[in-house]
C-alpha cells in the first residue's frame, strides 16, 4: 500500500491527520524524536479540553511532520545548528538588523586582535558573535529578553512547549509570556522558550513592546517554520561568553577589549527614533566610544550626519553598501553603511 501523501503544513487542532497518523503507525525511522500515534489527530494548538475529549495524553505534544521537520532542519548541514563546538553555529532567532552580512569584513579587521575579548553593547541576535567565535566575550543588549533567552543557551537549553505555526497557539503562547512578565517570571526556562517560539512566528521576527512591557507583536505570514528544540549544542560556546543586560553606557569597559558597537540606525531628520534610540544617543555613542582605549568598530547607516559626528572624533570612516532594505512604503530603497574605526594609538 502507498503511504499518502503527507500535508504541505501542519494541520489545525482537530484535523484529521491521515499523513501523521500513518507515519506514526510506520514508527518514525530516522526521526529521533519519536512520538506516539494520536489517533490521527494533530495535537498542534489543541486545546486541554480537546485534548481530553480526545484521549490525547499531555505528552503527547506536536504533530510528528512537524518534529520531523523540525530534525530535518536541525541535522541539514550549513543551516546553522552544529553540534560540534568548533563548527559553525547560525544565530538562533531572527533579529532586525541582523549583520550577517558584514562578518567578512568584520572578521578581516578582527583577525589582529583576535586574542582580545569581544564586546559588543548591542548584541541584538549575536551574528557578529557568532561569526567571529572570540574565546572571552560581553555581549550585552538593553533587550533582557534577548538577554535571558542567551543565558538559557548557556545552560544548553531544551525546550518542550508546543511547537506549530498556528494562529490560535501563538496568542496562547503570547498571552502566558506576558502573563510571565506581569508576575516577574521572564527569567525562566518557560519565558525563553516561548520568546523563542514568538521571535520565529511572529510578525517578521519583530521584538516590540507596549507601554506597560507586554510583547505585542502580531501573527507571523510564513509558510512554513522549522523550530529548534535542542539547543545544547550552544552550550559549549556560549558558556565562555558573559551577557549583560544595561544601557552600554553602564558597561564596564576592559580597556584592552575590542568593541565593536552596532546600535539602531540613525534616521535622519528625526530626533527621536522608532526603536527609542535618538540623536542624543548617537551622540551619546560615539562619544563613549571615542573614550575607549582599545581598537573600536562601530557601524551604523551612513547618515551625513553620522559621518560626521564620526570623522569629528577622529575616526577612519569607510562606506559600503548594505543589503537593499524594503522600506515600509514596500520599496527597496538603497542603503549605504559606515564604518568607523579607531586603533589603538
Ligand atoms: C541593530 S541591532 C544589533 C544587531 C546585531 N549586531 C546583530 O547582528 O544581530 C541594535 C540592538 O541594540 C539594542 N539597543 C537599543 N538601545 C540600546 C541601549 N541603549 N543600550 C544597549 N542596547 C541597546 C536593541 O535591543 C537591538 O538589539
Amino acid at each position: 500500500m502507498n503511504p499518502p501523501a503527507e500535508p504541505e503544513k501542519c494541520p489545525q487542532a482537530g484535523g484529521p491527520r491521515s499523513a501523521a497518523s500513518a507515519h506514526a503507525e510506520r514508527g518514525s525511522q530516522g526521526n529521533r524524536r519519536t512520538l506516539p500515534a494520536t489517533g490521527g489527530w494533530c495535537t498542534m494548538g489543541m486545546s486541554e479540553g480537546a485534548r481530553q475529549e480526545l484521549g490525547i495524553g499531555r505528552d503527547m505534544t506536536g504533530c510528528d511532520r512537524c518534529a520531523a521537520e523540525a530534525q530535518r532542519a536541525a541535522d541539514r548541514p550549513g543551516l546553522g545548528v552544529l553540534r560540534a563546538a568548533g563548527r559553525h553555529l547560525n544565530p538562533p532567532l531572527k533579529w532586525a538588523g541582523g549583520k550577517r552580512w558584514l562578518v567578512p569584513t568584520l572578521r578581516d579587521l578582527w583577525r589582529d586582535h583576535a586574542h582580545r575579548p569581544l564586546v559588543e553593547p548591542f548584541a541584538g541576535g549575536m551574528a557578529v558573535a557568532l561569526g567571529l567565535r572570540p574565546g572571552e566575550a560581553l555581549l550585552n543588549d538593553v533587550n533582557r529578553h534577548l538577554i535571558h533567552f542567551y543565558r538559557w543557551l548557556q545552560r544548553g537549553l531544551v525546550t518542550g512547549i508546543e511547537t506549530c505555526n498556528d494562529k490560535a497557539l501563538y496568542y496562547r503562547h503570547r498571552r502566558r509570556f506576558n502573563e510571565l512578565i506581569d508576575e516577574g517570571r521572564d527569567d525562566t526556562q518557560e519565558a525563553a522558550e516561548l520568546f523563542y517560539y514568538l521571535n520565529r512566528t511572529g510578525y517578521n521576527g519583530l521584538c516590540r513592546f507596549n507601554r506597560k512591557g507586554r510583547f505585542n507583536v502580531p501573527f507571523g505570514r510564513y509558510r512554513t517554520i522549522h523550530y529548534t528544540r535542542d539547543f545544547s549544542h550552544y552550550a559549549p560556546v556560549l558558556s565562555a561568553w558573559q551577557f549583560a543586560s544595561r544601557d552600554f553606557e553602564d558597561l564596564q569597559l576592559d580597556p584592552e577589549a575590542f568593541v565593536y558597537a552596532d546600535p539602531p540606525y540613525d534616521v535622519e531628520f528625526t530626533s527621536y527614533s522608532a526603536g527609542g534610540f535618538g540623536w542624543e544617543d548617537q551622540v551619546r555613542l560615539a562619544e563613549w566610544l571615542a573614550r575607549h582605549p582599545g581598537p573600536v568598530v562601530a557601524s551604523n547607516q551612513a547618515t551625513e550626519r553620522v559621518v560626521r559626528l564620526y570623522r569629528g572624533l577622529g575616526f577612519e570612516i569607510r562606506l559600503l553598501d548594505a543589503p537593499r532594505r524594503i522600506s515600509c512604503k514596500g520599496d527597496r530603497s538603497p542603503a549605504r553603511e559606515m564604518l568607523a574605526l579607531r586603533w589603538q594609538e
